[in-house]
């Protein structure tokens, strides 16, 4: 039955963590632990790790982790199909982060199933949608000029702090109709819930946030601007408004999924433009394929997952999984499948079409995208206008934390 989001209670389904719970349906030759996000593997080049996980391991296998025992999908192919039937891979539970099961909420929409979810998207995606930001793209250019016109004479900067963090926070927190005052202790809320690894500073975090949340929809009740937050608290559902849980919840989502994954994919494409100047080179002498080119580091980059749980028994590649059972889509993974994309460690600005399924797919492909894609083609646009010899500073490694959204922690750059 469908959750009720006016009324939410915390999941009953089993959280198994460790080798001893493991299920017996579960094939012994399919169980691994390869420690996806956060072992010493992974965080020392976590794309090797993605580009190489398909040719490691099984196109789908059981990974015992220390944060829980999931099934993982590589292939391209099985991401399109869990991702396209909410009937049997469910939302609902999926997220990972912790809250007070005594003032329990659900995150909206992510964890609202078809078709119950549209309702809600349909309240931010008019801002969202491809006209919606469209109106932003003059903002968010001269943004990223002011912040380039900060750094550029110094010829040194740390890119992550001055320009790949501020730029998308901005204009994250101008949308919401939050305050720019705030940025850093939002940040820093956002990097502990996400990135920490520990349950204590997570749930810390998420008070933070709750705390701070609840006080700025009050405001934004008594108060009504254009921002996100004040649409979100003043929705009706045919002549009702949303409930506190429901416009909660809704805000609370966006505050997480908005703040860092575009600036982790930031870092990780000016990381990597850092250290291959031919591929900036090619980007400027062609500068119409600019579209093509961030769909391309996209899909070299993308930065997040997408979790689900089975709410049937169902058999994917001769796979039994059983009801209660969680799957990983990883999708950085997925686009290193080299069915759909050939040679696929190889950046190829001119590749045929394909879904790159950094946004996700289906009815909870990312609300951001159009918003994301905005903002990393303005970037790149300016950036390499103005500072197109760019490198790592001398004698620099990228370092990632663990945690479900990647990128690396700083990129101090040199030109
Ligand atoms: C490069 C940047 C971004 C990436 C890579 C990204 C990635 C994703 C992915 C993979 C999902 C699906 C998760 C799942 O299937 O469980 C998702 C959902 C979502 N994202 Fe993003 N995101 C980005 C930026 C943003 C921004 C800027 C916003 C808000 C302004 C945003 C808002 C959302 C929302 C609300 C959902 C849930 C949609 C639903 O459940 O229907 N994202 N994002």
């Amino acid at each position: 039955m469908a959750i009720d989001a006016a009324n939410p209670v915390p999941p009953t389904y089993p959280r198994r963590v460790g080798m001893d719970q493991v299920p017996p349906h579960v094939p012994k030759e399919l169980i691994r632990s390869v420690g996806i996000t956060y072992s010493p593997e992974f965080l020392a080049d976590p794309y090797k790790f993605f580009a190489e996980l398909p040719e490691k391991q099984p196109p789908i296998f059981y990974d015992v982790g220390m944060y829980g025992n999931y099934w993982q999908a590589t292939k391209h192919e099985d991401a399109l199909f869990i991702l396209r039937h909410p009937e049997i891979f469910s939302n609902e539970g999926a997220t990972p982060f912790p809250r007070d099961p005594d003032d329990y909420f659900y995150f909206i929409p992510q964890e609202i199933d078809p078709p119950a979810h549209r309702k809600y998207r349909n309240i931010v995606d008019p801002v969202l949608a491809p006209a919606g930001v469209a109106k932003l793209e003059d903002k968010i250019r001269k943004q990223a000029n002011d912040l380039i016109d900060q750094f550029i004479d110094k010829g040194e900067v740390e890119f992550t702090e001055a320009f790949g963090r501020p730029l998308p926070v901005i204009v994250f927190l101008d949308i919401m109709g939050l305050p720019q005052d705030m940025r850093d202790t939002f940040v820093s809320w956002a990097m502990e819930l996400l990135h920490s690894n520990s349950q204590e500073r997570m749930g810390k975090a998420m008070a933070a946030i709750t705390a701070y949340l609840k006080g700025a929809i009050a405001d934004k009740k008594a108060n009504p601007d254009d921002g996100v937050v004040s649409r979100i608290a003043h929705a009706t559902f045919d002549g009702v408004p949303l409930s506190d849980k429901e416009v909660f919840g809704f805000v609370c989502f966006l505050f997480i999924g908005g703040l860092d994954t575009v600036f982790a994919t930031l870092n990780n494409i000016w990381a990597f433009l850092a250290q291959n100047p031919d591929v900036v080179e090619q980007m400027r002498a062609d500068p119409d394929n600019i579209t093509a080119q961030v769909e391309e580091l996209l899909r070299l980059w993308s930065v997040t997952f997408s979790g689900r749980v089975l709410i049937q028994d169902y058999e994917l590649r001769g796979i039994q999984m059983k009801k209660d059972d969680r799957i990983t889509c990883v999708l950085p993974a997925c686009n290193f499948d080299p069915d759909v994309f050939p040679d696929p460690k190889r950046l190829n600005f001119h590749r045929p079409r394909q879904i790159v399924l950094a946004f996700t797919v289906g009815a909870h492909s990312c609300m951001g995208a159009h918003l994301a894609r905005l903002e990393i083609k303005i970037a790149l646009q300016e950036w390499l206008k103005r500072i197109p010899n760019f490198s790592l500073k001398q004698g620099f490694k990228p370092e990632y934390r663990p945690g479900g959204v990647v990128g690396p922690e700083a990129v101090p750059l040199v030109w």
